[in-house]
């Protein structure tokens, strides 16, 4: 069973990378053919098909020995019966009807034996997928999925956001180093400083998708992980990197969802400036986006990811570097719209556009995990300050 398992485990990531590989090579065609790849990329595949396909050997082998070892019981049972009862028939003991009989009654065992093996075999087949399973959902879902909490309905949080003394280490990394923060609620923030410095890991921590390693943070006096992960993300909204656009239409793209408020969704197309692009295309809001539907360019789907942020129903959102792909003057426009959406809510932004940073009140410079200033853009933009030398090129 012990190899049988170390087997099948290696078998299934390999065959996982295989997958992966073959979702690379078609999405990745336009840098393999732009970077020349094909040689490399071909002799990965083959060396992943080789030992795939030698771990495939080496299982079929351990099952053929198990099968083996069943046929070999039968063939020996068959032996000795026979013996026995042609001595006994020998002896007079028995009639050659009689031992006809129990050689046809016994050799229907067979069959059972066969069945049995095989049980065995597919039970531990079964065994080692359910395990497989059970690794999988432990680490999509880290709190139980009958947590009670789950069940209420959830809370509105309207707090302030604090970290005290927030230290994150990775692999002896420290990413961040004694954060210490006050977000009063409905407070615009903006986080600053160059790439690397543990700016999208203050938005991560917050969300909980990273482990602290000291201090804690909380809404209010209540620390974060006292709410549910329901009752969080009912009241988060965010614009981050690597936001998935679905293969569907771009009405459901921006609401996730079949029932539509459409004055609602009006209302953010109009923010979002999409209203004129949605209504140039033939199908409108029924217009399929997504792999391999290229209708939209960056900015526009940049746009759209945005709109779906605003429609969800928040208190807090998040936004990460989230104009990158717009040009200035629709940028302005609805950064402006934004704002004007979001007065009562909380919002931090991620910013390496000044343009981003119009309308908050406060800003954190980050440098190598550390806050090394704070203030409001007036106060920061004092000549010298790290904050305006990131913004006039000097660094
Ligand atoms: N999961 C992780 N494991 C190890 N190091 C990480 C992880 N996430 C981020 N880092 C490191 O932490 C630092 C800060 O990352 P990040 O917060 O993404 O920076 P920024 O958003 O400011 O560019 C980087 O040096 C990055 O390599
Ligand atoms: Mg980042």
């Amino acid at each position: 069973m012990k190899k049988r398992a170390t087997l099948d485990t290696e078998r299934f990531s390999i065959s996982a990378l295989s997958r992966s590989e073959l979702i690379d090579n078609v999405h990745g065609v336009q840098d393999i053919k732009l970077f020349n790849l094909y040689k490399e990329r071909i002799l990965k595949w083959k060396n992943i098909q080789y030992k795939y396909l030698k771990i495939r050997i080496k299982l079929l082998k351990l099952s053929q020995i198990q099968r083996a070892g069943s046929i070999g019981i039968n063939r020996i049972k068959d032996t000795i019966i026979i013996l026995l009862t042609s001595t006994s028939v020998i002896k007079g003991d028995m009639t050659l009807g009689q031992m006809l009989a129990v050689q046809y009654i016994l050799g229907q065992l067979n069959g059972p034996i066969r069945d049995f093996v095989n049980y065995i075999q597919s039970t531990q087949d079964t065994k080692l997928s359910i395990e497989r399973l059970g690794d999988y959902t432990d680490k999509i879902y880290k709190e139980p999925f009958l947590n009670n909490r789950e069940f209420q309905s959830s809370r509105n949080i309207v707090e302030s956001l604090v970290f005290e003394n927030v230290t994150i280490s990775k692999n002896e990394n420290t990413i961040l180093e004694n954060i210490n923060i006050n977000i009063p609620y409905g407070t615009k923030v903006g986080i600053v400083g160059e790439s690397g410095s543990g700016k999208t890991t203050i938005i991560n921590t917050i969300m909980n998708y990273e482990d602290i390693t000291h201090g804690g943070v909380y809404f209010g006096k209540s620390k974060i992980d006292s709410y549910s992960h329901e009752e969080r993300y009912s009241n988060f909204s965010a614009v981050l990197h690597d936001t998935y656009i679905f293969s569907d239409t771009i009405k459901y793209n921006i609401t996730l969802t079949n029932k539509i408020d459409f004055k609602r969704l009006n209302k953010i197309l109009n923010i979002c400036l999409l209203d004129d692009i949605v209504n140039e295309l033939p199908y409108k809001l029924k217009t399929k986006i997504g792999k391999g539907n290229s209708s939209l360019s960056q900015g526009q789907k940049q746009r759209i990811i945005i709109a779906r942020a605003l429609y969800k129903n928040f208190n807090y959102l998040f936004l990460d570097e989230f104009t990158n792909a717009l040009d200035n003057i629709t940028r302005k426009l609805i950064v402006k719209n934004i704002y004007e959406y979001c007065k009562n809510k909380t919002i931090i932004s991620i910013a390496h556009n000044i343009k981003d940073l119009d309308y908050v009140d406060y800003i954190f410079c980050i440098k190598k995990g550390k806050i090394i200033e704070k203030g409001t853009p007036k106060e920061l933009f004092k000549k010298g300050s790290y904050f305006s030398k990131l913004y006039t090129f000097e660094i």
